[in-house]
């Protein structure tokens, strides 16, 4: 990414991240000049998230989420780097500078302009004479011709090429088609369509460019939906299906459902704050990116198991960003699609005024589950009310539905209540200690506290995390002729890293998670400001430097003598004839 390095340093400078953190997170001190809090980026009741003032940045010891002021800005507000730049620098009243357009936004806006023709193509296809199958589902499925425009439908047709000559005719190429998801390659190296007739749901982005395609079978069949792969502009987790129509909803609530039909079919009725995931059960990203347009959300997931138990894994999403949460039941219906085409916009309105808040929506999935009048069954009741209700933050809410759980059970309101306070007290502390046990456990030290950077070497990762570390403190030492190259390191994530600080140091650039951000992914400098939590030996950095670099040959030699070692016995056994 190309901000001059100075821009990026001034404004870092005026973006003090103790400020920034703080309108998102109440930070307090605790020890030593760190401040903490409850983390953003996950849940938790003790505080784990630490902002270092001197240091400029931010580590969580229960998620191992970290960087600096723009990596938190990224990961809180689901911005890209140039974005968070952006966004800090109109909070710090700078102006910001032109950006030279990199290979990489080079292509991504080809990218995106070459979705916008497709999505022009599909959309032509339907009013063509070869567009008459999607014509007659749409008709089926009761899909007017004004939502067709408004959602900018399409129909990929029934051949192998018609988009791909299409888009080869306007100057693209199968490459780009390739990347783009567009096309797929065949075993004998050709390029074929990868949406065939298919009703084409464009995936719009908030700022209204089609980043990828949804497009669903006409009929029944396998698979049901094709969705465009992970792209350099589609990422599904990210976003949502028709939020770009639904932020300019005036409701005041968003409605989250799980089809892209269930959204088409609520916009034609008039509730034009529908919106889909895309595939996925309901991702922190897509309820941040909802939190951006939005305090309230109403759930209207399908009528099922799956619905039921998605709609609670997106409850516990939603409440962690604050946001009030009400769910739909649809009773007599499989989803919002059906339950509007049979019993009308009206009936879904009054649903939508009555649903319940989520508290009552959970007791009330309780409830179903047990005949009171029977004393077993109510004592499994009340157990399993009351362990809900010791999980509710607000003290007041805990107390009110306890009542209400009593008055179910007719049982009295206090023995409800203490019951609540004392579980809370067991389920707070009990988390305490998981939380402690984890963290001090000698393999999740040794470990990074993200899942998918599991060391292979950890003797040889622990001296390639201190060269990275005495690297990004000490740049000079880029310069030692000893160093070895990034792929003499065990661990692929470390030796990138290691690669990305080398060149740059050696480049005379400085180092810091500014100018960083644009070249190492939000896993990467999280797991750098966790490796720079961990205490250096600065003083001699070159005997440090030579102390890492014996141990990763250390271990190195030790590998290389266990096999040496595993290849004289085989020789041996062979040699007297023994079988393995
Ligand atoms: P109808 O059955 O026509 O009402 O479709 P729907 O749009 O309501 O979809 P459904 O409720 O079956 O599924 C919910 C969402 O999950 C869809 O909108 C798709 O995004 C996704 N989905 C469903 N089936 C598939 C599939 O086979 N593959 C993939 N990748 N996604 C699917
Ligand atoms: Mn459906």
């Amino acid at each position: 990414m190309s901000f001059p390095e100075s821009f990026l340093t001034e404004l870092t400078a005026r973006s003090d991240i103790v400020e920034v953190v703080s309108s998102y997170v109440r930070l307090s001190k605790k020890s030593g000049s760190n401040l903490f809090g409850l983390c953003p980026f996950h849940s938790e009741k003790t505080p784990s998230f630490s902002v270092s003032p001197d240091k400029q940045i931010y580590h969580c010891f229960g998620c191992g989420k970290g960087g600096g002021v723009i990596n938190f800005i990224m990961e809180i507000e689901n911005l890209s780097f140039p974005e968070a730049v952006e966004f800090l620098a109109r909070r710090a009243n700078m102006p910001v500078p032109e950006q030279e357009n990199d290979r990489e936004s080079k292509k991504r806006s080809r990218m995106l302009a070459l979705n916008r023709d497709a999505a022009r193509f599909f959309y032509e296809q339907l009013s063509a004479p070869g567009g008459a199958p999607a014509r007659d589902y749409m008709k089926r499925r009761q899909i007017g011709r004004a939502a067709a425009t408004n959602f900018g439908l399409g129909y990929a047709p029934d051949t192998w090429d018609a988009l791909r000559s299409a888009m080869k005719a306007k100057g693209y190429t199968d490459f780009e088609l390739f990347d783009a998801g567009l096309v797929r390659r065949g075993k004998s190296g050709g390029f074929y369509d990868t949406f065939r007739k298919r009703l084409m749901f464009p995936v719009i982005d908030v700022r209204g460019s089609v980043i990828g395609f949804s497009g669903r079978i006409l009929g029944d069949g396998e698979p049901k939906y094709m969705n465009s792969p992970e792209t350099l502009t589609f990422n599904k987790s990210r976003n949502l299906f028709a939020l770009n129509l639904a932020k300019k909803s005036k409701s005041g609530y968003i409605i989250l459902s799980e089809g892209n039909i269930d959204v088409v079919s609520l916009h034609q009725a008039g509730f034009d704050s529908a919106v889909a995931s895309l595939g996925t059960s309901l991702t922190p990203e897509q309820a941040r990116l909802i939190s951006r347009y939005t305090g309230e959300v109403i759930i209207a997931y399908d009528n099922d198991g799956a619905g039921v138990k998605a709609a609670q894994r997106a409850i516990g999403i939603l409440e962690k960003l604050e946001l009030k949460v009400r769910v739909l039941r649809l009773e007599g219906a499989k989803d919002p699609d059906e339950y509007i085409k049979l019993k009308g916009p009206e009936a879904f309105r009054k649903l939508l005024e009555g649903s319940e808040d989520q508290i009552d929506y959970r007791l009330r999935s309780i409830t179903d589950k047990y005949v009171l009048s029977e004393p077993d069954q109510k004592v499994a009741f009340l157990k399993e009310a009351t362990d809900l209700l010791a999980r509710l933050p607000g003290a007041v809410e805990r107390q009110v539905y306890a009542m209400r759980v009593a008055e179910m059970a007719g049982v009295k309101g206090e023995a409800v209540a203490d019951e609540v306070e004392r579980r809370r007290k067991r389920i707070l502390s009990a988390a305490q200690k998981r939380e402690e046990r984890t963290k001090n456990s000698p393999e999740h030290q040794l470990q990074p506290e993200e899942k998918s950077f599991r060391y292979e070497d950890p003797a040889s990762a622990a001296a390639e995390e201190g060269l990275v570390r005495l690297i990004y403190l000490e740049p000079a030492l880029a310069a030692e002729p000893t160093l070895p190259e990034p792929e003499e390191f065990t661990a692929p994530v470390l030796a990138h890293i290691y690669r990305v600080l080398l060149d740059k140091a050696r480049r005379g650039d400085s180092l810091s998670t500014a100018t960083l951000g644009g070249e190492l992914s939000g896993q990467e400098m999280s797991l750098l400001v966790q490796l720079l939590q961990k205490p250096e030996r600065l003083s001699g950095g070159k005997t440090a430097l030579q102390d890492y670099i014996a141990r990763i040959k250390d271990a190195r030699d030790e590998k290389n003598g266990r096999q040496d070692l595993i290849a004289y016995m085989k020789k041996q056994r062979e040699k007297m004839g023994i079988e393995e």
